[in-house]
């Protein structure tokens, strides 16, 4: 009688037992083990469980994979939206683990001529997840290429030169595409109506991003204080990717003062001298409001006066920075442009003079 143990493709171990005897060999038990410690090896979730926060958005998806599998169908199209460093990246590839299924990744910018995209369709094993991130960069005669794949798995393609061209069909395996983008709103009508699942992710909570740290913690091999990752994640903007970004580099400060563990000690003074302030804002967020109450006297300002005023895209303010902005109460869209709130004034410990006029401008 020995026993081994496997991990199973979701990480739990089980404790298989096996008796061999002297015709044969069979299998006693395959009991559950509890948390060995190993699960957590990449800083990125790879199933659904490791995945934190989002819960309407998990959840939901757990049903649609766990439906399609029952009927023995592809996933529906899915799309995936919302400020970058959310997560939309790894919950695609936590989506095709799930379904057991491979990955191929493209991104809008990258797909430039139709054959590009022909390409990419044209690999595509049954069942196969493809992922497109940042869909909506990708030119409106390739999207048009996408709608009958997606819809009757079939790639329309043209042969042949001018005047003796004719439209061949091509039949594609079913497979499910996974759309990201930062804007729901910037994809054509058509396309958007073709994903049959559409979820937003949102900011994380203090609390779930507490947890994400202590994972990457974890991960990574530097233990950190309680007090000291629910400050971290105070400041990491709602948004997983900053929180991993900041443990990272606080950890090197860490390592640097020969600590062995991250303190609330250590923490304050690398986000100091990464001028990550109290509130979590960074440099740009300040650029931001400090442009608008400085050059504009507190706004209203039109997105573009304000972009060229920080030399930064209109896109990167509208995708990146003020979503978060917006949510926090710091920046107002109003009918004639963005205003700051007397929160950013105090964010930036400048005197409030406020409502002057007594004209409230938001519609
Ligand atoms: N790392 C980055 N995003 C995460 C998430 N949502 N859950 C767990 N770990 C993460």
């Amino acid at each position: 009688r020995f026993f081994f143990k496997y991990r199973r493709p979701d990480k739990r171990s089980l404790k298989i037992i096996i008796e061999v005897g002297d015709w044969m060999e069979r299998v006693v038990t395959g009991e559950e083990l509890e948390d060995d410690g190993v699960v957590d090896n990449t800083i990125r979730p790879e199933v659904l469980d490791e995945y934190i926060g989002q819960s309407e958005v998990k959840e939901n998806i757990r049903v649609f994979i766990e439906a399609s599998k029952i009927r023995g169908e592809v996933l529906d199209h899915v799309l995936l939206y919302g400020p970058p460093g959310l997560g939309k990246t790894t919950l695609a590839f936590i989506i095709a683990r799930e379904l057991g299924v491979n990955i191929k990744t493209a991104s809008g910018p990258s797909i430039e001529k139709s054959g590009d995209l022909a390409a990419i369709l044209s690999t595509l094993e049954p069942g196969d997840v493809l992922f497109i991130d940042e869909i909506h960069r990708m030119p409106r005669y390739i999207e048009e290429i996408l709608y009958p794949a997606m819809e009757d798995f079939t790639l329309d393609i043209i042969i042949g030169g001018e005047g003796s061209s004719r439209s061949i069909k091509i039949d594609l395996p079913p497979f499910t595409l996974v759309g990201a983008t930062t804007r729901a709103g910037d994809l054509s009508a058509p396309l958007r109506d073709r994903f049959g699942i559409i979820s937003k992710l949102k900011f994380y909570t203090t609390e779930e991003l507490t947890e994400i740290i202590k994972r990457t913690s974890r991960v990574l091999d530097m233990p950190i204080d309680d007090e000291a990752a629910v400050e971290l994640a105070k400041r990491s903007r709602g948004t997983p990717r900053i929180a991993n970004r900041l443990f990272k580099r606080v950890r090197d400060f860490a390592l640097v003062d020969k600590k062995e563990s991250i303190d609330l000690e250590v923490m304050e003074k690398a986000l100091e001298r990464l001028k990550v302030g109290k509130s979590g804002l960074d440099e740009t967020d300040h650029q931001l409001l400090r442009a608008i109450i400085e050059r504009f006297n507190g706004g209203p300002v039109g997105i573009d006066a304000l972009a060229s005023s920080i030399g930064e895209e209109t896109s990167t303010i509208e995708d990146v920075i003020e979503p978060y902005l917006l949510q926090e109460g710091y920046l107002k869209r109003t009918s004639r442009g963005r205003m700051v709130t007397e929160k950013a004034y105090k964010e930036l410990n400048i005197n409030y003079q406020g409502g002057l006029f007594g004209v409230d401008l938001d519609v």
